[in-house]
């Protein structure tokens, strides 16, 4: 059977500072993820077959570098665009903007980032990421915390109110394995 591999990128600079967004690089405990995920996989699925999809954002990029398989970017999978907050702390985005910081609390799946998306927005834009899912063999998707809910959610059929609540830690792997009715799956964490 074939597997969906999801990670997040590893740390990125922004992920320490507790910044959003951005295009910041791995920090260097995010460059042992990279240096140790290779192992990992290839453990995993032996010398089946895997490609391996990134966002356009050097975190995801870097994340995959020494991995020994055909890559292939999707600019669909970039990081849910926070418009005006872009860069911010959540603690900046609550001074700066404290009725939107509300609003997003009261229902994050349909709130709307200034300039930026909402997470039924990124659903919409994944939709062709999970048609090519769907005709696939095995994929690694290296990604953002946001873009993998949306994705975890569609393959366990979770409901939308759930979605931007999912827990998908850094430097771990994730690992789903279709079947008739929904998935297996199982986790892999790197003490990093
Ligand atoms: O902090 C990392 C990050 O991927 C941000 O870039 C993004 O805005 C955020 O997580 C998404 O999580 P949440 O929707 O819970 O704010």
């Amino acid at each position: 059977p074939r597997s969906i591999f999801f990670s997040r990128h590893g740390e990125s600079q922004f992920n320490v500072e507790g910044k959003i967004g951005g295009d910041s690089p791995l920090s260097e405990r995010g460059m042992r993820y990279a240096r140790a995920l290779p192992a990992l996989i290839t453990d995993n699925i032996g010398d089946a077959p895997l490609t391996v999809w990134t966002s356009t954002l050097q975190r995801t990029i870097q994340t995959a570098q020494y991995l020994p398989y055909p890559k292939l970017t999707w600019k669909s999978l970039d990081e849910l665009d926070a418009g005006v907050c872009d860069g911010m702390t959540y603690e900046e985005i609550e001074q700066a903007y404290p009725e939107d910081f509300a609003n997003r609390d009261e229902d994050k799946f349909n709130y709307r980032y200034r300039g930026g998306e909402s997470y039924r927005d990124v659903v919409v834009r994944l939709e062709p990421v999970i048609m090519e899912l769907e005709r696939q063999e095995n994929i690694l998707i290296i990604g953002h915390q946001a873009i993998l809910r949306c994705l975890y959610a569609y393959f366990h059929d979770l409901p939308q109110a759930d979605l931007p609540y999912i827990k998908i830690p850094l430097h771990t792997v994730i690992k789903l394995t279709p079947k008739a009715y929904g998935c297996d799956e199982e986790r892999y964490t790197l003490p990093i």
